[in-house]
This record gives C-alpha cells, structure tokens and sequence, in this order.
C-alpha cells in the first residue's frame, strides 16, 4: 500500500528570486509564504536586511529553543502582528504581555486542561454527526469543503466553549473575518515602518472592523448571559466570567471579557478549520490513506457519548492530521522581535532584529525532514524515528504554546474519523490549490470535493 506520494505546489518553486525590501513587503501582503527564499529550506539561518533592520529566518534548533523558551522575556510580538490581530484580538490571552498575560494564562489553562477533553470530544463528536448528515444529504453535487470545515470549527467553537450555537452568528461573523484577511489583514510598508504608537492609514480602517467585530462579540455575550440565567452549564465561559486575579481579587473587566471571547472564537476556530480542509485536501489525492484511516474507525464508537474513550485509539487517523499539520501549518510564521541585543544557539540576534521562526519553513527543511515533500502519515506512528522537537513547532513551543493544541488536535482527529469512515472522497477538478499565507494558511481558492458513500 503506497502512502507516500509527492504533494503539489511544492514549498518554494514560486520565489522570485533576488528579492530586495519592497518586494520581500509585497510578498508579506500578498502571500507570505514566498518570502522565504529557496535556500531557507535548506539552511539553518538566513539574515537579511528589511527596512534597515536586521531580518532572521531562523531554523537552528537550538536557537529557536533560546527564543521561545530559555529567554521568551526577550522577544516580543512584532509591530505588524499587533497591527494585523488586536483588532480581532484586542488584548486577549495571544496579544498580551509581561505580567498581564502570566495572569491570563493562569486563569485561562483549566478550562484547557487535560481532563475538560471528554467534555470537548461530545461537543466534537455531536457536531461530527450533524456534519455528515448534512453532507450525506448533498453528496450528490461536488462540495466546498472549507466553507463546510470552517463552520463546523466554528460551530464546535462556539458551543464547546459557549455552550451556544453560532449559526445566528455565523454570516457576519464569516463575513467579517473573511473581509479582514482579504484586505485589511494584509501588513502595508507602512504597517511595517511606523512604530505602533502611530497609526498607519490602515490603522483607522482596522478601528471600524473592531467596533462592529466588538459589537457581534457583544451579542454572543450576552446570548450566553441569558442561557446562563436558565440553566448553568459549565464551559469556558464561566470560569472567564468568574476568574478573579489572585492578587487583587479582581474579575476581567467587561472589555477584557469581551476581549477573551473574541480570541477564543477567533484563535480557535480559523486555524482548527483549516488543519481540517488541508487534511482532506491530502488524503483526497490518497485513497490508501483513507481506506486505512475508516478502517481503523470502522468497529470504534465515535458518537458522543464513547468518543471520549475511543479517541487514543485512533492512533493513524491523528498521525494524519500531524502530516497534514506539518505540509500545511496553519500558523505558518512565528515573529518575534528582540526587545535587547542577544545570542541565541550562536547566532547574533541585534536589538529590534526581527525572527522569524516559520512552521511552514521548519517542516519542509531538506535537513530536517527526510523527503520532507512526500505526504507520509506513517512518520507520526508509534516507532517512527521521532521529529527534532524544534523541527516540528505547529503549534509553538515554550511559555507562548498553543493552548489550544489539545483542543484542536481532539477535533480534528474525530471529525476526519468520522468523515472518512462515513466517505471516500476525491477533488472533483485538477486545479492547482496554492497555498496563501495571509494570517493563516488558506487555499487560494476554495476547490470543490466528490463524495460517495463508503459501502
Ligand atoms: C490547528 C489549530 C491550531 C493551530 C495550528 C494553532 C497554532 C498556534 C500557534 C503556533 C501559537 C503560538 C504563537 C506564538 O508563539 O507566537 C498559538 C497560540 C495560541 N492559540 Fe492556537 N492554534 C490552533 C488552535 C487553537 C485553538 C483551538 C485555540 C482556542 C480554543 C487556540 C488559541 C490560542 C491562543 C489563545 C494562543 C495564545 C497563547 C499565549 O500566547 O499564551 N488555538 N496557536
């Protein structure tokens, strides 16, 4: 059985090369991956000069280890993500800093502990059946299955964390974020120059989307204040509301709250939508991969009351969600800049030098990965030589991880279980699918999928 099979495009066959400043600016606006010049897969740093400031791409294992971990204090976020997410993010748990944010994460990390799982996997799992069910009611027409993967993310999103259902939300909402990425959520040279006590033009348009963006924010709130009146389920949503600072005593204020729920839903569900679309995008061109990934469901209780405990079980299908998360990392860049001149696994990292250490580079480097452009699930099962853990970084590492790497990889396991025990599924056109680095890592266009009943 082959599993091992080129994937297309491959990582950076569409560099222009010699790139000067404006056009590495131009790239980042258009699609970051193809800032990342050719020998960035094969080096392990690359420093180059951005708008007179020093610009690392930064593979070096034990260099990334010193950024993200031995001296995060170090690194902040760089002035052109604040400028891209706070309007989504405002200073929730992603955008925050220094003291605020260890009293964030403190709050926050039970709702995300290791045990709320089973809890999440029901969510999952009732939320997996509505979506078959509605697939299996129109497979008989070629499907966009991000739009489909996007709202179940959402949908889980929201009543997993809310105990609300999004789909009265869901058109703005999509509306919004969609609209954001496509145009605002693109960094200008001017994004990049001005420090971000001045606003760039796009600032005050940026200001607009976060008011209507608060607004909707607002609604869900207080649609969860009323359920919450009726009957008191217990979900994320009211540790937030009932967390006090350890020191102070005090509750987030109403703005912090809002601020929360707003990078939750949107931290949460974009990113955990796209693992989910670029895992049927690969095992569409791999039919053995499917059929080993419904037969290791086939006998398995998915629904949800026994996913919880089936879940360790599927042990190939979460191998292929990593592949997936590994050719296409929906964070495809982690940017820091150095706040004071540092060394990091040797390497001079000057004050206000920017770093880029970037999933989408790391986990297609030809020194890190062997055939790193075959798509090969088998490298995450048991016994597989395992990855250098700084070569493999989807969801980040050190303080700053993820959290909700646990929550997203539960959801994606079970719902790619359950969709493809239920269907062999293949593209229904042969249209290249670029991918874009805007934000996150999207197709270019969304590409239409066959499905047929596995019998
Ligand atoms: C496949 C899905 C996901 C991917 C690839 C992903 C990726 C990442 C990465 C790379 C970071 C670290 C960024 C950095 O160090 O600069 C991060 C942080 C974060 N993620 Fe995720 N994420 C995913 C799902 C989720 C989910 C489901 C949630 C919430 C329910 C979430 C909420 C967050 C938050 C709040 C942070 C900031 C943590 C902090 O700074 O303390 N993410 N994510």
């Amino acid at each position: 059985m082959s599993e091992a099979r080129p994937i297309f495009p491959p990582a950076a066959d569409a560099w222009v090369p010699g790139l000067p400043g404006r056009d590495i600016a131009k790239a980042l606006r258009e699609n970051a991956l193809l800032a990342f010049p050719p020998e960035a897969f094969e080096e392990d740093v690359i420093v180059r000069s951005f708008l007179g400031r020093q610009q690392i791409i930064l593979n070096r294992p034990q260099g990334i280890h010193h950024i993200l971990v031995e001296n995060p204090e170090n690194y902040r976020r760089t002035a052109a993500t604040f400028r891209m997410l706070r309007p989504l993010l405002g200073n929730g748990l992603l955008l925050s800093e220094g003291e605020e944010w260890k009293y964030q994460r403190r709050t926050l990390a039970p709702a995300f502990a290791p045990r709320t799982i089973p809890l999440l996997t029901r969510h999952v799992a009732r939320a997996a059946d509505a979506v078959v069910a509605q697939l299996a009611a129109s497979a008989e027409h070629p499907l966009d299955l991000l739009t489909v993967m996007r709202s179940l993310a959402l949908e889980i999103a929201g009543t997993s964390m809310f105990s609300l259902g999004m789909e009265r939300f869901r058109p703005e909402m999509r509306d919004l974020i969609s609209g954001y990425t496509a145009h605002l959520g693109r960094p200008t040279l001017l994004d990049f120059l001005l420090p971000l006590a001045i606003p760039s033009p796009r600032d005050f348009a940026r200001r607009r989307v976060r008011r209507r963006w608060m607004k909707l924010i607002r609604q869900i709130i207080a649609e969860r204040r009323r359920i919450a009146s009726e009957a008191a389920p217990h979900d994320l949503f009211d540790l937030l509301s009932t967390a006090r600072d350890p020191e102070s005593g005090a509750p987030f204020s109403p703005e912090g709250l809002a601020d929360q729920v707003a990078t939750m839903i949107s931290a949460g569900h974009e990113t955990t939508g796209l693992a989910l679309f670029w895992s049927l995008y690969l095992v569409a061109a791999a039919p053995a991969v499917q059929q080993r990934i419904a037969a290791e469901a086939a006998t398995l209780d998915l629904g949800p009351e026994g996913a919880a405990e089936t879940l360790p079980s599927l042990v190939y299908t979460r191998a292929v969600v990593q592949e997936a998360l590994r050719l296409y990392p929906p964070a495809f860049m982690i940017a820091r800049q150095a706040r004071d001149a540092d060394t990091a696994g040797g390497i001079r990292v000057p004050a206000r030098a920017v770093v880029f250490i970037a999933p989408w580079v790391l986990h297609r480097h030809r020194r890190l990965w062997a055939q790193p452009e075959i798509f090969d699930p088998t490298r995450f099962l048991p016994g597989a030589p395992p990855p250098d853990r700084f070569a493999y970084l989807p969801f980040g590492i050190g303080p700053r991880v993820c959290i909700g790497a646990q929550f997203a990889l539960t959801e994606a396991t079970l719902v790619l279980a359950r969709v493809i025990r239920a269907f062999d599924i293949e593209r229904a056109g042969d249209e290249p699918v670029v991918p874009i680095g805007i934000v996150t890592t999207q197709p270019d266009h969304p590409p239409l999928f066959r499905l047929r009943r596995r019998a």
